[in-house]
């Protein structure tokens, strides 16, 4: 490979497989919700232990209609961290309640218990843990909280497939957990998102507010079996997935322990790479959880370099690596600093971290070549910016 050949920072991986799917439901006649996504909703709860699925297109309306069915209303408040994606705290802005944002543990960028403990109150209706980069958060903690009080745990788990915790499967570690199928994902159906409970009430409110509030399985009104006639019990939304992107998913989520061990062999690369170097840390992922691998985050050590996190981007960038930041800690970003009045030092371990984190490139479909060339300026750029 030469050196001006550009390393993405993400590609989707898709094999023919995926191609010929689409195609058949394509000519099939039936593109939107039908079949495909029945089976997709039977095979990913299964795949994630869970007894109930309901398919979307998207993990942000996952989180919506999870924080909606368990009973998250205006004035309510929702604990989650600040280490993450606009999408988890916007949810519970949607039903005007309030995100009560809280800081993470240093060693793999979790949300911190005791920072989730300290933050409850008796307006709390549910915590939101985000499983970081594939790393299950403290599920045992966080319920041990949460149950007592009647608060609703919903996971964010948009890195987290597949990953267990203290040999449980993901799909099973909070009442609602709600995955996403984006196109840089673990395994991707373009846009798409899934909610997974055990919980039947909850499963048919979801159900019913992903398309219009509408009776239960109106998707089947165009069929030879279905009905006219429906009735609308809520103003609900319309958040389907369609059958061309579950016949997409269903190939990958049949290739995801194939795709999970690529991405573990280009971590372990990584990890052997930069984990002596002075000029940087490795995250940790704590023996009783196994790794999903949707991200590999490096933090620099000041100490150890004369550039910051941002001038090594620039660096990256100009030896044409993809890279991006996981996350700006949202307390940090306008809305949420001038709605609720957070200053960058309010979370000072997401600050921190945030300052010094840099996301390399890691994903299925990624190349040997690929995987050297990253380690390849990653090394040059420690040992000319070393101290
Ligand atoms: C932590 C987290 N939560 C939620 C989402 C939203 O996922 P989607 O794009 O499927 O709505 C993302 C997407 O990047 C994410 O990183």
């Amino acid at each position: 490979m030469t050196s001006d050949t550009f390393v993405p920072f993400a590609l989707p991986d898709l094999s023919e497989g995926e191609i010929e799917a689409v195609v058949e439901v394509l000519r099939s006649g039936w593109i939107t919700t039908g079949p495909k996504v029945k089976e997709f909703e039977r095979r990913f709860g299964g795949a994630v232990g869970a007894g109930h699925c309901v398919a979307v297109n998207s993990c942000t309306a996952a989180l919506h209609l999870a924080l909606e069915a368990v009973g998250v209303r205006a004035g309510d408040e929702v604990v989650l961290p600040t280490l993450t994606f606009a999408a988890s705290a916007e949810v519970v802005r949607y039903l005007g309640a309030v995100p009560v944002l809280v800081d993470v543990r240093p060693s793999d960028h979790n949300v911190d218990p005791a920072a989730v403990e300290r933050a409850l109150t008796p307006r709390t209706r549910a915590i939101m843990p985000v499983h970081f980069a594939g790393v299950p958060a403290d599920m045992d903690d966080i319920n041990a909280l949460a149950r007592p009080r009647g608060i609703a745990v919903v996971a964010d788990c948009a890195h987290a497939f597949p990953c267990q915790y203290r040999g449980r499967n993901v799909g099973t570690l909070a009442d609602v957990s709600c995955f996403s199928f984006y196109a840089t994902k673990t395994m991707t159906t373009g846009e798409g998102g899934a909610a997974v409970t055990e919980n039947p009430e909850w499963t048919a409110r979801m159900q019913v507010m992903a398309l219009h509030g509408i009776s239960r399985d109106a998707w089947k009104r165009y069929t030879a079996e279905g009905s006219w006639r429906y009735e609308i019990l809520a103003p609900g939304y319309k958040y389907n997935l369609t059958d061309i992107a579950a016949a997409m998913g269903l190939v990958q989520l049949a290739r995801a322990g194939e795709m999970l061990a690529r991405r573990a062999s280009v971590a372990a690369k990584y990890d052997d790479a930069f984990g002596r170097l002075d000029a940087f840390e490795l995250l940790g992922c704590p023996p009783d959880r196994t790794h999903a691998r949707h991200l590999y985050v490096l933090r620099l050590v000041p100490a150890a370099l004369r550039i910051g996190r941002d001038a090594f981007m620039d660096e990256l960038k100009r030896h044409r690596i993809g890279a991006s930041v996981h996350f700006i800690p949202l307390h940090q970003h306008p809305y949420y600093r001038d709605t609720f009045g957070y200053r960058p030092e309010s979370l000072p371990v997401a600050r921190e971290l945030f300052e010094r984190s840099v996301s390399l490139p890691l994903f299925s479909a990624m190349g040997d070549e690929q995987v050297d060339r990253v380690i390849e300026v990653v090394r040059a750029l420690a040992r000319t910016h070393g101290r």
